[in-house]
């Protein structure tokens, strides 16, 4: 699916069967990079200033300053007073303060360009690639896809398998993201689709569909070059899609609601045809 980004809203309401996906370029001139830096908690500053290359520095820097400055709108604290705690796995999560088992969300960012995804009360997880060269493919294929995974793969031609591959990888960690296992969770313990025709489903967990047919999985193309997805249990979302602004981050104040366009009935439109007007119902 390849969506529309739509210019944010000034005011964020987040309804528990919303999702707000969020993309936001990393690349920004200096002087954003430095009002970024003091949205930062010192253990993140720090964090940044270990980074070797100034450009990953830079990318670190405005990466943790736009999700602070998101979540502070849906919270309504100032970005620097956002607090995260973390899993056993390292999945960051918002502190109890902001409401327990209140807002989710989940980051991925590949080179210069990065997903958030923000839910209520559901877990939810995203992974971005750029597509590129990988000469190990086949074999990360074969020693870590499901059987059923490497059987789609291998029956795919030549020209098709790169594509397939970061389609494939991209759910396969958007799951195990969501679930907060990361690259703890054995890849083969469950299925994706992820041939050119099939819709994006999560088809089965330790061999049951029932059980993965709980989860909802939605592969995008958020720009030229670049290959998503994201995974949350349950059905019946109605999705946002927000570019971040390359502007000053304080103008984004509480002034107006946000004009929703929903789509209906989208479900029986293949998904990887649409284009759709900035936000869906699913
Ligand atoms: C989490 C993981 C899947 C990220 O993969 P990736 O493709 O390199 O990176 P992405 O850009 O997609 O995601 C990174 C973001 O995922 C989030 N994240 C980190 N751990 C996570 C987890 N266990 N589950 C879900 N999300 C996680 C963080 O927001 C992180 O952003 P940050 O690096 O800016 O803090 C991978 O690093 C992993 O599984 N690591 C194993 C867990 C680990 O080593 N934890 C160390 C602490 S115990």
């Amino acid at each position: 699916m390849v969506p529309i980004w739509n210019t944010p809203p000034a005011y964020f309401e987040l309804s528990n069967k919303d999702m707000h996906i969020w993309q936001a370029a990393l690349d920004s001139p200096g002087n954003r990079v430095q009002e970024f830096r003091e949205k930062l908690s010192l253990d993140e500053r720090a964090k940044a200033e270990r980074l070797r290359f100034e450009r990953d520095r830079n990318r670190f820097i405005v990466r943790f300053g736009i999700l602070r400055s998101i979540l502070g709108s849906y919270v309504g604290v100032e970005p620097v007073k956002v607090r995260f705690r973390y899993g056993d796995r390292g999945k960051p999560r918002l502190c109890d303060a902001f409401g327990p088992a209140d807002i989710h969300f989940n980051v991925s960012h590949s080179e210069g360009l990065a997903l958030y995804v923000f839910t209520r009360d559901h877990e939810v997880g995203v992974d971005i690639e750029r597509i590129r060269d990988i000469p190990e493919m086949e074999e990360i294929v074969e020693q870590f896809f499901s059987a059923r995974e490497n059987a789609v793969f291998r029956s795919l031609p030549r020209s098709k398998k790169r594509q397939a591959f970061f389609t494939c990888w991209t759910r396969k960690e958007a799951f195990m993201k969501a679930i907060g296992e990361g690259l703890f969770y054995p890849l083969n313990r469950f299925d994706v689709s992820f041939s050119p025709d099939e819709p994006s489903r999560l088809l089965s967990i330790d061999g049951d569909p029932e059980k993965a047919s709980q989860w909802f999985m939605l592969s995008l193309k958020p720009a030229v070059g670049f290959t998503a997805a994201l995974a949350i249990k349950g059905h019946g979302w109605r999705l946002h899609f927000w570019q971040w602004p390359d502007q000053p981050t304080s103008n984004l104040a509480y002034q107006q609601r946000p004009k929703w366009l929903s789509v209906k009935n989208e479900k029986n439109l293949s998904w990887k045809q649409i284009h759709i007007p900035g936000s869906l119902s699913v």
